[in-house]
């Protein structure tokens, strides 16, 4: 099982691999927590740092057209977004007990989709009953996104906004649940942006986190097969040092307040063209995990 293998990880290599990657993170700590023991002026919290990366986004404003061409750049979303919807239902339906048989098993859950572009995740997730709101930091995106959405009437009520996990967290949104698919690889501070997923988590909430594990499966098959030879996804799309392991994810979400409590891999079969899943964590995986009440 995928689990067992985390669970039998080394901790202190994990522990390891983790300060040599976010020492900058461990720096800056120290030299705010020695500020904040000087008198403050101002008793006003600082705002997170931003999650934006300003060359990350102008590569999906380029090809924000093509959203729901489901044999565009967007063709593996498109192609795997049955399968993550298949993953996140049943988690959340257990999660909070809900009928997973219902016609609408995700009624009375409020749910946001961190990065949600043209709205692939948005659409079915309103189509399960969830009250959904999508934002996302590429403006064109939101606007591919609500028009799409319009189309249908169960849709429509999605709430569509362009901005970032952090400036929701400033206003004071909470979610029961909170999506983020395929986004964090492209923020500029993964640990910074769990915060503030779990920030916008309500006690007793969900996170769910897909990603692309840092293997070296991963670049041959995510960076080379798919941008270069299968041409799936344009060049660049991916920076393979961006990613994250599994192991990386489950201790900065630890750290956030979020407890990783399933996890799943995404395998995708050539001869069907289908993707399915699997306990095969090495290249794409997705994590489900909760916020203790104690983390409020
Ligand atoms: C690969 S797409 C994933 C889209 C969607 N989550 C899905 O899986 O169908 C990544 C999206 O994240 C958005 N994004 C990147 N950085 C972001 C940030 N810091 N805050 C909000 N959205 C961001 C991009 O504009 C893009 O639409």
């Amino acid at each position: 099982m995928a689990w067992n293998h985390l669970r039998n990880l080394n901790r202190i290599s994990i522990h390891r691999i983790l300060h040599h990657r976010f020492q900058p993170l461990v720096n800056a700590r120290f030299f705010s927590d020695a500020a904040a023991s000087l008198p403050q002026p101002q008793p006003k919290q600082p705002s997170p740092p931003s999650s934006l990366k300003d060359n990350e986004l102008a590569k999906f404003a380029a090809i924000s057209d093509t959203w729901w061409d489901s044999e565009g750049p967007f063709k593996p979303l498109h192609a795997m977004n049955p399968t993550r919807l298949a993953f996140i239902r049943s988690a959340l339906c257990r999660h909070f007990k809900k009928d997973p048989y219902s016609a609408k098993p995700l009624e009375g859950l409020k749910i946001v989709d961190v990065g949600c572009g043209g709205g692939i995740l948005s659409e079915p997730l309103a189509r399960l009953g969830a009250t959904v709101t999508g934002v996302d930091a590429v403006e064109k995106n939101i606007k591919i996104a609500q028009l799409h959405a319009g189309l249908d009437p169960e849709t429509s009520t999605i709430e569509f906004c362009c901005t970032t996990a952090e400036k929701l967290v400033e206003e004071g949104r909470k979610f029961d649940a909170v999506m983020a698919l395929e986004v964090i690889e492209h923020v500029a501070d993964p640990a910074e942006f769990c915060k503030s997923l779990a920030a916008l988590t309500i006690a007793d909430g969900a996170t769910v986190i897909s990603t692309i594990n840092r293997s070296m499966r991963a670049y041959a098959t995510a960076i080379v097969a798919a941008e270069y030879i299968l041409h799936w996804l344009p060049r660049g799309t991916h920076q393979w040092s961006s990613f994250l392991t599994p192991e990386e994810l489950v201790l900065i979400l630890q750290r956030a307040g979020i407890n990783v409590e399933e996890m799943a891999g995404f395998v995708y079969n050539p001869v069907t063209g289908r993707w399915s899943l699997s306990d095969d964590i090495s290249v794409n995986f997705i994590a489900f995990g909760t916020k203790s009440s104690n983390n409020e």
